[in-house]
Parts: C-alpha cells; structure tokens; sequence
C-alpha cells in the first residue's frame, strides 16, 4: 500500500511555547520518524498576514519556528520542511479553488463568523467591519496547502476541522468539474494534546497570554513557573495532582515513574514553591540541549534559510507536476495544446480512413469479380498482350458512348482494368 501523506502547517505570527510544542510539533515530529508516512511540514507565512500586520514580527517569527524544528530534531531529509512563500503553485492553487468554492461556504467559516459575532456583540452596524478579504476566504489558502501535495491525513486543532472539510469539499468539486486530480484530505484530532494548561490554568493559547515560550532562557523558565495559578493550601496539605497545572506540564515531560513520583510528593503535600521548583529543574534539563541547539541556529539564519529553500526543491517537485495538470484540467493551457482526449478523437479519425479505405477495397473487389470473364479473356489469349490492348480498346470506346452516370460506371471499370493489366499494357 501506497504510503499516506501527512501534512500540516504552522502560521508564523508568534514565538513557539509549551503548548505548540506538546499538541503539535513533537506529535508531529514523532510522526515523520518511522517509515509510515509521506511528512509534509511547513511555515504558513502568507496565513500570518491573515491577523498580522506587523512586518517585522512575522519575519521573527518566521525565523523562530524553523529554528525550533530544526532543534527539535526535524529530519528534512525525511520530512518536508518549506516555507508556504516559496512555493508559487500554492499560491496558484488558491485562485483555481477560490473559483470551485461557494461563497456560501465561506459564509460559514468559523473564523468569519466569529468576526462578525464580535462586532454583533460590540453593537457595530457593519457586521464585516475589520474583516478583510483574507480573513474571509483563509480556508481557501488552507485547502491550496493541503491539495498541492494530496495530504491524506493533516494534524489539527479541533478549531481547524471545518477548515478540513472545507478544503474536501473543494476538491470533490474540483475533482467533478475537471478530472479527479485531488486527494480527499481528513483532520487528525488528537485530543489530549488539546488540553495542556497554561500559567492561568485555561489552554495554553498566544490569545490568553498565558504562555511558556519553548525556549526562553532558564531564568525566564523560573520566572514564568513562578506565576503559575495556584490554590491556597499550605505546604503539608495533601494536593489534588490532576488539577494542578503544575502537576499537568511535569506530568506530559515525564514518563509514568516520574509521574507517579511527582503525584505522590502532591499527596505527601509539597508546598507550591517546592512544585514549582521541580517542575522548573525538570523542565530545564529537559530542554537544555534543544535549546542550546536552537540558539545556535538562531545565529547561523543562512543555514536555516539553506534547509528551507531545499525543502521547498523538495516540494516543489511534487506540487509543479500536479500544478500543470491542474491547469491543463481547467483549460489554462498552451495555444498549441492537445489535448489527450483530442489525441484520441484524432486517433479514432484515423482509425475510421483505414475503415474506408478497406470498404474502397471491398468494392474493388466486387467489381473485379463482374470483370472476371474479361480478364480471363486475356489470361487464356495466346498474345496476352494484343488481347490486353484489344479489350482496352473496347472498354474505352464503351466509356466513350456511354452516358453521364453509366460513363462513369464504366470509367471506374476500366480504370480498373488498366491496373489490372498494366503488366501486359
Ligand atoms: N490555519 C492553521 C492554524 O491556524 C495553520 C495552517 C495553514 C494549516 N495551512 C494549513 C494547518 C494546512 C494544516 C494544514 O493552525
């Protein structure tokens, strides 16, 4: 079997912290380790533009997300690893889908409606006020990502779901409307990973500001375990584990001995202080080296570019021949094109000149057959020759006498005759 393609994409607007880590890179690195899968991994920087506008913070962000893949131990000999911006079929793709997509369905789209909810709610009388044509049409670009590279299987977030069906809704009808170019793509959810807390104790989300960034120095590690969201209760106190925050991120670092260490020093009743030291100490031996890796390729960004522009040769030769076929499929192509279908019709013109040309020979035939006594007459003649020319001769004044349509009748027979016998004439 044919290996499935995974594909997902990161959109570069902000600095990579626990929760990106935990939910989806190290998922999806682990992903690319084995022989199982196709990856497909990249820096959705034309996404960033969706919600941000400030230039620089992009580019940063940009530069910190591949650095931290690379030093997470991404293979990009195995794996996929590009920058969206450098693959123009992408972007290419985009219009051809903009083109099979309702705007009905756009309508719908979360992300939309959630904009046009908060200007409901703020009593705003342009509902679409902010909303920019990006942000409406953003599951296009989506789908374009997913289609270029026939993605079966694209790690999400459960916020990004529709976002997938959206994009197979797209190729279903692409597919019916052209050729069946284009993979059904479908959203791996994993649901656990949806859960890692963050220092207010809800979802570690950039929106909350509640963040760990992944590789903030050691310091700022301890600074930002300090303000972990606590409850009262005073060292001594037994400690519910599963609803620390706490427990939860040293829990998703550790294996299940260092667990259940740490669960009983909660019901031993550490004090909070203590929690968070040893959260901070595990964590930081944890990601020392990465860091220290990731450091290094913060200040080498020519390498990292390197790894890029290399990945997206990589991608690029699968995205340019699909590209062309998409083109060709919707009737984007050279004026001198032929197409196969044509080729065929052609081919079957063709075929049918044979078919004529072997009734021409039929008819030949039959009329031969009426002619036979004639040209045994000249088989059986001593002087073939002067036979051959005696009845030539006849035939040839027959025609002449004749009228219109039997002249003709008869001007086929002798043409026919005269080639019959030419060896004789
Ligand atoms: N929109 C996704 C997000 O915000 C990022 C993304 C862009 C993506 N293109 C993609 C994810 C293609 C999966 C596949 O998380």
């Amino acid at each position: 079997m044919d290996k499935k393609t995974v594909l997902t994409g990161i959109t570069t607007t902000g600095t990579p912290h626990i929760g990106n880590y935990l939910g989806a890179i190290k998922p999806a690195i682990e992903m690319s380790q084995g022989d199982s899968y196709n990856n497909f991994y990249f820096l959705a920087d034309f996404h960033a533009l969706i919600k941000c506008h400030d230039p620089e913070r992009v580019a940063q962000s940009t530069r910190e997300i591949a650095a931290t893949w690379l030093a997470l131990g991404l293979d990009t000999d195995k794996a996929t690893f590009y920058r969206q911006t450098d693959i123009p079929e992408i972007t290419e793709l985009t219009w051809i889908l903009t083109c099979m997509c309702s705007k009905g369905l756009m309508n719908r789209s979360h992300a939309y409606k959630a904009s046009v909810d908060a200007n409901r709610d703020a009593g705003k009388t342009d509902l679409d006020d902010g909303v920019t044509m990006g942000l409406f049409s953003y599951p296009i670009l989506m789908a374009a990502d997913i289609l270029m590279f026939n993605a079966d299987l694209i790690p999400v977030g459960k916020d990004q779901i529709q976002h997938i069906e959206m994009a197979r809704d797209m190729a279903g009808r692409f597919n019916h409307t052209y050729k069946n170019l284009f993979t059904l793509p479908e959203a791996v959810v994993d649901e656990e990973t949806q859960l890692i807390p963050g220092l207010d104790g809800r979802k570690m989300s950039k929106s909350y500001d509640n963040t760990i960034p992944l590789f903030c120095s050691a310091d700022e590690l301890y600074k930002l375990i300090k303000q972990i969201k606590t409850d009262t209760l005073e060292p001594g106190q037994p400690k519910d584990a599963d609803n620390s925050t706490i427990f939860q991120l040293y829990s998703y670092f550790a294996n299940e001995q260092e667990s259940a260490a740490m669960r009983q020093q909660f019901e031993n009743g550490i004090g909070w202080g203590d929690a968070k030291k040893e959260l901070f100490e595990f964590l930081d031996a944890k990601l020392a080296e990465p860091r220290a890796r990731y450091n290094e390729l913060m200040n080498d960004l020519g390498a990292v570019e390197e790894v890029l522009l290399k990945g997206a040769e990589k991608a690029r030769e699968v995205a340019t021949p699909l590209m062309d076929q998409v083109r060709i499929a919707s009737g984007i192509r050279p004026l001198t094109y032929v197409a196969e279908a044509k080729e065929e019709q052609k081919q079957k013109k063709e075929k049918s000149a044979e078919a004529i040309a072997r009734a021409e020979e039929g008819r030949r035939r039959a009329i031969l057959m009426q002619l036979k006594p004639l040209l045994d007459r000249v088989e059986n003649a001593a002087d073939k020759a002067s036979e051959a020319a005696q009845l030539i001769a006849e035939k040839t004044a027959e025609v002449e006498g004749l009228k219109k349509k039997a002249k003709q009748k008869a001007q086929n027979e002798l043409e026919l005759l005269q080639e019959e016998l030419a060896a004789y004439l």
